[in-house]
C-alpha cells in the first residue's frame, strides 16, 4: 500500500522525508517521491522504482525547506512511471495520497471542461486542482480543502502543501486509509502508521474517518466531518527501534520467522494465566454461530480455527474470505458473533465485512496485530496478538500469534460451555505452553529446509496438500511460496487429489504433504501413495511416527516433533515459511518487498 510521511516544523526535512519513507517501504510500493516548501515557493523530486532511486535524485538537489511531504506509490490508477509518482501538484498545490478517489473520473471531465490540464493519469491529480479552483476564487487554504473533501468520494488519506504557506500543512483522512499525526518539539508529522512516525516521536493520535486537520510547527486543529472542532486522544507509542529494525537478519521476514517462539510466549502469557484463559466474556454458551472473515494468511488462521471451534467447542462457524462475504450478503443469525482476523487492522475488505456483520446484528471480535488499527477501534472486543510489527509483506510472526490466540479462544468457550471439563481443558491449555519449545527446535532445521529448497527452486508449478487442519496450512504454504518467490503454487485439501489435480502430476511438479501422524494420517498416507506413483517429487512434513509409515515411498523428509491438534498448525507453519523464504532466496527475488504485493491493502 502507499505510504505517507509529512513534517512541519523549524528544521530541514529534506533527509527526514527520505528517512521516513525508508520505514514506509515494507508497505508496497514501486515509486516515491518528496515535495518541500522553501522561501514560499515549492520544490519537488520524484523517481519511479525503489527509494535509492530518489535518494540519488536528493544528492544531486537537496532539497531545502522546514515542511515537506513524501510517498510511496503503490499503483492502483496510472503505470508506475515518474509522472504518475506523488507528490502530484500544480503552481498553488502540492500533496501526497492513499487510497483511491472513485469518482475521480467525473471531477477530471468537469475540470478538464474548464481547460485545466491534466499531466497524469493519476485519480490523485484531481485532488490538486479541486483545492487549487477553490482558491482561485478567493478560498483560504483551509476552506478550499474543506469545500474540496465534501466532492471526494471513497477512501484516502491526503496530505497538502500549499505555495506560499512555510508553516501549513494540512491532513485529511477519509474512509479505510488510516493516517496518523505525530506530536513533536516545535514540529508536527503526520504518517501513514507510527511506524513511519517512529523516528520522529512516540506521541501519535490518528484521525477518524472523515477527519481532516490544519498542522503548523505549534499544533494541529482538528475537524470532524462536518466541519466541527475535534479532538483526538494522542497516546505513546513504544515502538523500539529494534522492533523496526531488521537487526543482524539479511530480512525483515527471516528476522520474524524467528522471532516466533518468542511471539507466540508472548501471546500466551497475554491470555493464558495461572491455567486460566482472559478472552472476552462474550455469549459462547449460547452462541448459534461464529462467522469469521479474513483475508490472506489471516483467512488460514479463521479456516484453521474453525476445525477448532467446531470439534472442541461445538461452536458452529462459517469461515470466508472478505472480499467474497462482503458483497453476498449472508443471513447472520440473531445474537451472532462475528470474528474479524487482521494483522495490519486496516485491510480495506476485511473492514467492510465488518462493517456488514455490525449492521447485521452480530457482536464484533477482532483478532488485529495494531491495536490503534480502523478494525480494533470499530470492534466491540479486540484480542491483540502480540507478535509486534510484522514489516515483512508475507505474514509469519502474526499468523502463528492469531493461530495461538484462536486455539485459547476455542479452549475457553469449550470450558463455558461445558463440552470440555476441567481437567481436560487444563491439560489442552498447559499444552499450548510446548509451543515455543517445540517452535525453537523447528527453527533448528533452517539447514535442511535450505537443502529442500533446492527442489522447489527448479519447479514451475507446485503443489501443497493436507487434510483436516492441515488442509488450510496447505493453502497457506502454497501462498507464502507463491508470493515471495513467484512459483505458482496450489494448496489443496488432500482428499479431493483424485477430483481433478491428480492429472498435474509429473516428475517436475513437487508436491508438499502436510502430514502429521494424526487421526487422518492412515487416509493422508494413501494420498502421498498415489502421489508417488505417478513419479512427482515427494517433500513430506512429518513425525517418526509418520516418517517409519512412508520411509519406502517418500523421496525428500522433513521429521517434526510430535504435536497436538492444537499445536500441530504453528508448528508445521514454521517450515513452510522457511520453505518459502529460501526457495526465494534461491530464486533471487525481493523476499520482504515481493512485486505488485503490498503489506497491507487498504484499496479494493
Ligand atoms: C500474507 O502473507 C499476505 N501478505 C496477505 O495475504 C495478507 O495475509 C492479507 O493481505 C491480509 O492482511 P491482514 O492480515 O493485514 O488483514
Amino acid at each position: 500500500m502507499c505510504g505517507i510521511i509529512g513534517i512541519v516544523g523549524n528544521k530541514p526535512v529534506g533527509q527526514r522525508l527520505l528517512d521516513g519513507l525508508e520505514k514506509l517501504e515494507y508497505r508496497g510500493y514501486d515509486s516515491a517521491g518528496i515535495a518541500t516548501i522553501h522561501k514560499g515557493q515549492i520544490y519537488r523530486l520524484r523517481a519511479e522504482g525503489k527509494l535509492v532511486n530518489l535518494k540519488g535524485k536528493f544528492l544531486e538537489d537537496p532539497l531545502q525547506g522546514y515542511n515537506g511531504i513524501g510517498h510511496t506509490r503503490w499503483a492502483t490508477h496510472g503505470q508506475p512511471i515518474e509522472i504518475n509518482a506523488h507528490p502530484h501538484q500544480n503552481s498553488k498545490v502540492s500533496l501526497v495520497h492513499n487510497g483511491i478517489i472513485e469518482n475521480h473520473t467525473p471531477l477530471r471531465q468537469e475540470l478538464e471542461a474548464k481547460g485545466i490540464l491534466f499531466e497524469s493519469e493519476t485519480d490523485t491529480e484531481v485532488v490538486v486542482h479541486l483545492i487549487s479552483l477553490y482558491m482561485d476564487k478567493g478560498s483560504t487554504p483551509q476552506e478550499a480543502v474543506s469545500k474540496s473533501l465534501k466532492q471526494l468520494n471513497g477512501a484516502f488519506a491526503l496530505a497538502i502543501l500549499f505555495k506560499g504557506y512555510e508553516n501549513l500543512l494540512i491532513a485529511a483522512r477519509k474512509g479505510g486509509s488510516p493516517l496518523a499525526l505525530g506530536y513533536g518539539q516545535g514540529e508536527m508529522y503526520v504518517g501513514s502508521d507510527a511506524i513511519a512516525l517512529a523516528p520522529l516521536t512516540n506521541k501519535i493520535c490518528y484521525l477518524e474517518d472523515g477527519d481532516w486537520g490544519i498542522l503548523s510547527p505549534e499544533g494541529v486543529t482538528l475537524y470532524e466531518k462536518n466541519d466541527h472542532p475535534v479532538s483526538r486522544p494522542v497516546v505513546e507509542n513504544h515502538l523500539s527501534e529494534s522492533a523496526i529494525s531488521k537487526g543482524s537478519y539479511d530480512h525483515y521476514m527471516l528476522k520474524e520467522i524467528f522471532e516466533q517462539p518468542r511471539t507466540i510466549e508472548a501471546t500466551l502469557n497475554a491470555y493464558l494465566r495461572e491455567g486460566k484463559i482472559d478472552i472476552p466474556k462474550l455469549p459462547w454458551d449460547s452462541l448459534p454461530r461464529l462467522t469469521i472473515s479474513a483475508c490472506g494468511t489471516a483467512y488460514y488462521a479463521g479456516l484453521i480455527a474453525k476445525y477448532w471451534f467446531e470439534k472442541i467447542a461445538r461452536i458452529p462457524v462459517e469461515v470466508d474470505i472478505a472480499s467474497e462475504f462482503r458483497y453476498r450478503t449472508p443471513p447472520l443469525p440473531e445474537k451472532g458473533v462475528g470474528l474479524l482476523i487482521s494483522q495490519s487492522g486496516e485491510t480495506i475488505d476485511t473492514l467492510a465485512a465488518l462493517d456488514y456483520m455490525k449492521s447485521n446484528g452480530q457482536t464484533i471480535l477482532s483478532l488485529v496485530n495494531v491495536q490503534t488499527s480502523s478494525i480494533a477501534r470499530q470492534s466491540d472486543y479486540v484480542l491483540l496478538t502480540q507478535a509486534g510489527p510484522e514489516i515483512g509483506v508475507a505474514s509469519t510472526k502474526a499468523f502463528t500469534s492469531q493461530l495461538t490466540a484462536l486455539a485459547l479462544m476455542a479452549l475457553e468457550a469449550a470450558r463455558i460451555k461445558g463440552v470440555l471439563n476441567e481437567k481436560a481443558f487444563k491439560e489442552k491449555a498447559q499444552g499450548l505452553r510446548f509451543l515455543p519449545p517445540l517452535c525453537e527446535k523447528v527453527l533448528r532445521l533452517e539447514e535442511q529446509i535450505k537443502g529442500l529448497a533446492q527442489v522447489l527452486m527448479k519447479a514451475k508449478n507446485v503443489l501443497f496438500l493436507g487434510r483436516g487442519i492441515h488442509y488450510p496450512l496447505a493453502l497457506e504454504g502454497a501462498l507464502k511460496l507463491k508470493e515471495i518467490s513467484y512459483i505458482h503454487a496450489e494448496g489443496y485439501a488432500a482428499g479431493e487429489m483424485k477430483h481433478g489435480p491428480i492429472a498435474l502430476l509429473e516428475k517436475d511438479v513437487p508436491v508438499v504433504v502436510v502430514a502429521p501422524y494424526d487421526e487422518l494420517f492412515e487416509k493422508i498416507a494413501s494420498n502421498i501413495q498415489e502421489v508417488a506413483a505417478r513419479g512427482a517429487p515427494l517433500l513430506v512434513l512429518t513425525d517418526q511416527k509418520g516418517a517409519a509409515h512412508l520411509k519406502d515411498i517418500v523421496d525428500h523428509f522433513l521429521i517434526l516433533p510430535m504435536t497436538s491438534d492444537l499445536t500441530a498448525p504453528s508448528v508445521y507453519a514454521i517450515p513452510l515459511q522457511l520453505l518459502a523464504y529460501h526457495t526465494a532466496l534461491l530464486k533471487g527475488t525481493d523476499v520482504d518487498q515481493p512485486r505488485n504485493l503490498a503489506k497491507s491493502v487498504t484499496v479494493e
